[in-house]
């Protein structure tokens, strides 16, 4: 089948296109490359354009016919958004409400949304069940929060099919080692420990060592961008052939990691002594988060195939050292 992947040149976007053309799809990637790589674009056409222009959606959905959408495209700068929410506002919700209606107007009744466990706010359970209240504390978790209910008010009103899926912490690279990640600027963990591992970077700043946790750093739930890819093909694959779907998934390992561990497990890995200092904590970053998971193992047959923390680092040290942080 024909998907319109909007964001489909960035990190989970272009993970989720060889996904896609793996399972025998064809990924129409649309994305205005703000921070979108041309070169992660592999498997499928590349159509520049941005969300909000209706028009170049228009054209682009009447060139293509997709029958469905998986939509990443989006801003996704925690601390950004706390500064600049209108961005976050007019980009994240403006942007989805313009995807919606062309998606309502051309009939295209499927759309897998690119959600996070930032729409949780701090949570009251660990793991965090789907059911978890949502609270976000950032305009960045608000504005995704914002397009799931969009995504329940149209279903509702004009019978769009939606999942919204809620990912942790997304790590790791393609284990081909054709694609990986590559943001411009990098506030991401493991590329920056990697970064101090090949000296790019003088050493790994831990925001704060105070936290209630064993070692007193935070803990996240690291899920592979490929486990992460495959649920997205396994999503847009339930709704096409009308199975019983929640209306939100969990994307996580259901296991934690602090900082420390990762650091230590990437010194493992690169076999490399990594240089760290203790700062401060980093506003509004929670303790602990880590999700439950087990509906979409359950409802879909998610499983992840690199849910150790060992492999989620060692693709992303293969692609650190093919290819560091290549913004072209
Ligand atoms: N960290 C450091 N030093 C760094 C960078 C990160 O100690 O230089 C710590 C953070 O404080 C955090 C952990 O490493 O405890 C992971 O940080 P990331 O920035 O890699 O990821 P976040 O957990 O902040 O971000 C993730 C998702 C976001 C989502 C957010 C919700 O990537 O999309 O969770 O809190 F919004």
């Amino acid at each position: 089948m024909r998907f319109l992947v909007t964001g489909g040149a960035g990190y989970i976007g272009s993970h989720t296109c060889k996904a896609l053309a793996a399972s025998g799809h064809t990924p129409i990637t649309f994305d205005n490359l703000v921070y979108g790589h041309p070169w992660a674009v592999r498997w499928g056409p590349l159509e520049k354009g941005d969300i909000a222009d209706r028009e170049r959606l228009d054209q682009v959905i009447n060139q293509y016919q997709p029958e469905g959408v998986i939509h990443f495209a989006a801003y996704a700068y925690v601390g950004e958004s706390v500064k600049d929410p209108a961005k976050y506002y007019r980009n994240n919700v403006g942007g989805s409400l313009s995807l919606l209606e062309a998606m309502r107007d051309h009939g295209i009744p499927y759309i897998v949304f690119s959600s996070t466990c930032a729409s949780y706010g701090i949570p009251e359970q660990i793991p965090i069940p789907e059911s978890h209240p949502q609270r976000p504390i950032n305009p960045y978790g608000q504005s995704k929060l914002m397009v799931e209910q969009m995504l329940r008010d149209f279903r509702l009103a004009y019978g769009i099919q939606s999942i919204s899926l809620r990912y942790f912490n997304a790590a790791g690279a393609d284990p081909d080692g054709e694609i990986g990640e590559a943001h411009d600027p990098e506030t991401h963990l493991i590329p920056l420990v990697l970064d101090a591992a090949s000296g790019q970077r003088p050493h790994i700043t831990i925001f704060g060592d105070d936290y209630d946790t064993p070692d007193g750093t935070c803990i996240r739930d690291y899920i592979h961008v490929s486990d992460l890819a495959q649920a997205h093909v396994l999503a847009v694959e339930a709704l096409t052939t009308h199975q019983p779907v929640q209306p939100a998934y969990n994307l996580g390992n259901g296991q934690g990691f602090s900082v420390k561990d990762v650091i230590a497990t990437a010194e493992a890995v690169t076999q490399k002594r990594i240089p760290v200092q203790i700062g401060a904590r980093r506003p509004g970053d929670p303790p602990r988060l880590v999700g439950d998971a087990s509906a979409i193992m359950q409802d879909l047959g998610w499983k992840p195939a690199y849910a150790d923390l060992t492999q989620i680092i060692e693709t992303a040290w293969r692609w650190h050292q093919q290819q560091p942080y290549s913004t072209q």
